[in-house]
């Protein structure tokens, strides 16, 4: 026996993210010999005797009392990420929105401020521009690359930092670590929306982040047929955010919750395929005349290249560009498109591509999205897991058109 053999028996080693997304949170859930997680359909859960029902109800032995609250399968997802987080916590929502939505909601009151940037998706940005005001909560949004900006605005008094990176659809970055630092030196809960990279490329939590959440619906899914949303982190944070989901009701369905536990299998063989895809469109696109302007984490070109290789193993598998001739030009080339599905959303195994009128921005004006340095000219590309000689063949023909 080596040395090497010596020491894999010694100490058990950590399991690497491709063996935890296929194992973590599934052993503890199976029934009956099954070797798949079940789907739970029930509403509620029966107990033989009071004392035995009102052990689990106050969270002396473990169980389930009704499935807005809580539920096997759902559970068995939450588990899943929680590992790949490496996180205390970890609570599930309907939707990607309802995990954003309840987060600050729950960890927010009237009078208190939060810091976050221009550019966050779109849905969120609704919230710090319409519905938290509408409660009086303070909302700054700062310039999203300038860091020193932010860190002023955060030293200023705050109780919650939001940030979110690689940004939708321009695909800023923002130091984690750094905004991180500033946002505990001023007392803040720290939240990070990791939809974009994939607990495969980031993690937030590891650089001093709080609390980490994701849209599941995107590339934790892969396979665009399941909504979903995930919150991990510190587990008082979290439970604060879960008492809120379980009262307002917006938890993960069953059903949906078994999509993305059988889709997050292969969530890092997709990320690496999609990552290296990704790269090398980028490449190539920014080689072509008739793109005047790329933006991906993973080029050398990119103004926070820098931070991105510090923060991310992968660059994600989003891109977005910029054609010359403004909205008619993307009007010409996104009908061309044979391999692209024209629809909002990101992260699925299919190429997904659409302007940000349609897709991340559609709930702003076009007056909305030019104040957040969102150009008409623009395409999100989401590349999918096809062959990458393929996609570029499929716009070299698109972009033709021009
Ligand atoms: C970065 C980011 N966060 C949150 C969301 C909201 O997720 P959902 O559509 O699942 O509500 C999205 C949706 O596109 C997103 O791109």
């Amino acid at each position: 026996m080596g040395q090497d053999d010596r020491n894999e028996q010694a100490e058990p080693r950590a399991l690497a993210p491709e063996t935890l997304t296929v194992w973590a949170g599934e052993v503890d859930s199976l029934a009956h010999g099954a070797t798949q997680v079940p789907i739970v359909y029930s509403a509620a859960y029966a107990y033989p005797d009071v004392d035995a029902w009102l052990d689990v109800a106050m969270g002396r032995t473990p169980g389930h009392i009704y499935s807005r609250n809580t539920n096997p399968t759902v559970a068995a997802f939450e588990e899943k990420v929680r590992v790949l987080e490496a996180a205390e916590a970890a609570t599930s929502f309907a939707t990607g929105m309802a995990a954003v939505s309840d987060t600050l909601f729950a960890l927010l009151a009237p009078g208190e401020r939060v810091v976050s940037v221009k550019d966050t998706y779109g849905g969120t940005n609704q919230l710090f521009t319409d519905f938290l005001p509408r409660v009086g909560v303070k909302v700054e949004l700062c310039d999203t690359t300038d860091h020193e900006q932010i860190e002023e605005s955060i030293a200023a008094g705050c109780q919650l930092v939001y940030i979110e990176t690689p940004t939708n659809p321009t695909l800023k970055v923002m130091d984690i670590a750094r905004l991180a630092q500033a946002g505990q030196a001023a007392g803040a809960v720290v939240v990070a929306d990791n939809t974009f990279a994939t607990p495969i490329n980031q993690h937030p939590l590891a650089v001093g982040a709080d609390l980490v959440l994701h849209s599941a619906t995107k590339f934790l899914g892969g396979h665009a047929d399941a909504l979903g949303g995930v919150l991990c982190g510190a587990r008082d944070l979290v439970a604060k955010v879960y008492h809120y989901r379980e009262i307002t009701g917006a938890s993960l369905d069953p059903m949906a919750a078994y999509l993305l536990i059988r889709s997050m299998k292969t969530l890092a063989l997709r990320v690496e395929r999609q990552n290296e895809n990704a790269l090398r469109i980028a490449r190539w696109l920014e080689s072509q005349p008739a793109v005047t302007k790329v933006n991906y984490p993973g080029l050398e070109s990119h103004p926070q290249h820098d931070i991105a290789r510090r923060q991310m193993s992968g660059y994600g598998g989003v891109l977005s560009f910029e054609l010359d001739g403004g909205l008619e030009a993307v009007k010409a080339v996104l009908p061309r498109l044979r391999l692209a599905h024209r629809a909002a959303n990101l992260g699925a195994v299919e190429t997904v591509a659409g302007p940000p009128a349609t897709t991340s921005h559609v709930e702003c004006t076009p007056e909305e999205r030019a104040a957040m340095g969102i150009p008409e000219s623009l395409i999100r590309y989401s590349v999918g897991i096809e062959d990458a000689a393929d996609l570029i063949a499929d716009l070299t023909q698109a972009l033709a058109a021009l």
